[in-house]
């Protein structure tokens, strides 16, 4: 069942170029509007709403993250992002103007669930992102969209992961076309570039040497940090929790500004800084929040464009990855973190596809 593969988890990574597709197909077509046949939305409905909150835990959370992002920069309405157990718990703003997007792959997360129902209680209207057909969540939902990744077995989340993402990125054009806050040529070159996408990622699933060369050397160490500004952020943010689950190792994500504001207290000698560049405009300054930590000794292990040949100059190792657009580049960028995670967790001889401590569905609060 593992269709050659020695873990679920390494087989749930390679399939990404698969499941990237059929989330895509059908939903996404050049030179038509996106179509979302189970989201019922108008664009009034969309007007009426004041604003949209997207809830989720772990690394659905993570996935709410960029779709903040996409969602404010394309269609311009402000949107907030919370785990779930602390949204229930902080007496948020809910009525018939919220607008509220759950993301979870189970559809069973007991305190997603309870956000999805707190808030139609109170007249919010849900979308649901889920994996899973007929689940409580897809269910109770008024509105669904399955990222039809194929059953996801492995305890730490990948394939579901990216086609969250391809979920929130679809759910922002769908907004920018109903709204009209985008020029429709921008649209379609988002749109296009999307379609490639399987292709790019299955190129960086070709040759991994330079990954697992990495992960040998770090497999050693107790604390790693993860750096980056913009998407590359929140890229550091899940990036750096598929390592804590896959390798046990204690790992920590900075935004790159933040680090003269306490953390760069930490890097010393030796240290590992894990690092993604695809934010063209935020090239410069990650350029210097990474020579800052070189030059207290760290070694650095940047993700960036195949044309940025640059970041050599000043790192240790360099993953390139195919160039695309900057707004969807993480769907591209996160997949060598995920090798990275695996293969460490390989090295120091882990169970991978179940990490101790977890399970695949938090169903108790
Ligand atoms: O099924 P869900 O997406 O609601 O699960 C949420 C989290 O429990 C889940 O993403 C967890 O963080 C994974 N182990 C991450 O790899």
């Amino acid at each position: 069942e593992k269709g050659g593969y020695a873990h679920f988890t390494i087989k749930e990574i390679y399939e990404q170029p698969k499941a990237l597709k059929d989330t895509m197909t059908s939903r996404i077509i050049p030179g038509e509007k996106i179509r979302l046949d189970d989201i019922h939305i108008s664009k009034d409905m969309l007007t009426n709403y004041s604003r949209i909150y997207i809830v989720a835990c772990g690394t659905a959370y993570h996935a709410g993250l960029i779709g903040k992002v996409a969602i404010e920069n394309l269609a311009r309405i402000p949107v907030e992002v919370d785990v779930a157990s602390e949204f229930r718990y902080r007496n948020p703003i809910i009525d018939h103007k919220t607008l509220l997007i759950t993301i979870s792959q189970s559809g069973e997360t007991a305190d997603t669930l309870a956000v999805l129902r707190e808030s139609q209680t109170k007249g919010a209207r849900v979308i649901a992102i889920t994996n899973v057909v007929g689940s409580s969540i897809a269910r109770e939902a008024d509105d669904v969209f399955y990222t039809w990744a194929g059953p996801e077995i492995g305890v730490a989340s990948t394939k579901a992961y990216l086609t969250m993402l391809v979920a929130v990125y679809s759910i922002a054009l769908h907004f920018a076309e109903l709204l009209g806050t985008e020029e429709t040529s921008y649209l379609e070159e988002i749109k296009k570039e999307m379609l490639t996408l399987p292709e790019k990622v299955a190129k960086i699933l070709k040759d991994t040497t330079k990954i697992e060369h990495f992960a040998d050397k770090i497999h050693g160490e107790k604390d790693v940090f993860y750096l980056g500004r913009g998407l590359d952020y929140q890229i550091a943010v899940e990036a750096s929790l598929k390592l804590k689950e896959l390798s046990y190792i204690h790992s920590e994500a900075y935004p790159g500004g933040e680090l003269k504001h306490g953390s760069i207290a930490l890097i010393e000698e030796g240290i590992s800084v894990i690092t993604s560049l695809t934010q063209r405009e935020l090239f410069e300054k990650m350029q210097s929040n990474i020579k800052e930590v070189v030059s207290r000794g760290a070694k650095v292990m940047a993700i960036t464009y195949e044309d940025n040949k640059d970041v050599e100059k000043y790192s240790d190792e360099v993953i390139y990855i195919p160039n695309t657009m900057d707004i969807i580049a993480p769907i591209l960028a996160v997949v060598p973190t995920q090798l990275l995670a695996y293969y460490v967790s390989l090295y120091k001889g882990l169970d991978v596809d179940k990490p101790r401590n977890l399970a695949k569905s938090v169903t108790v609060e």
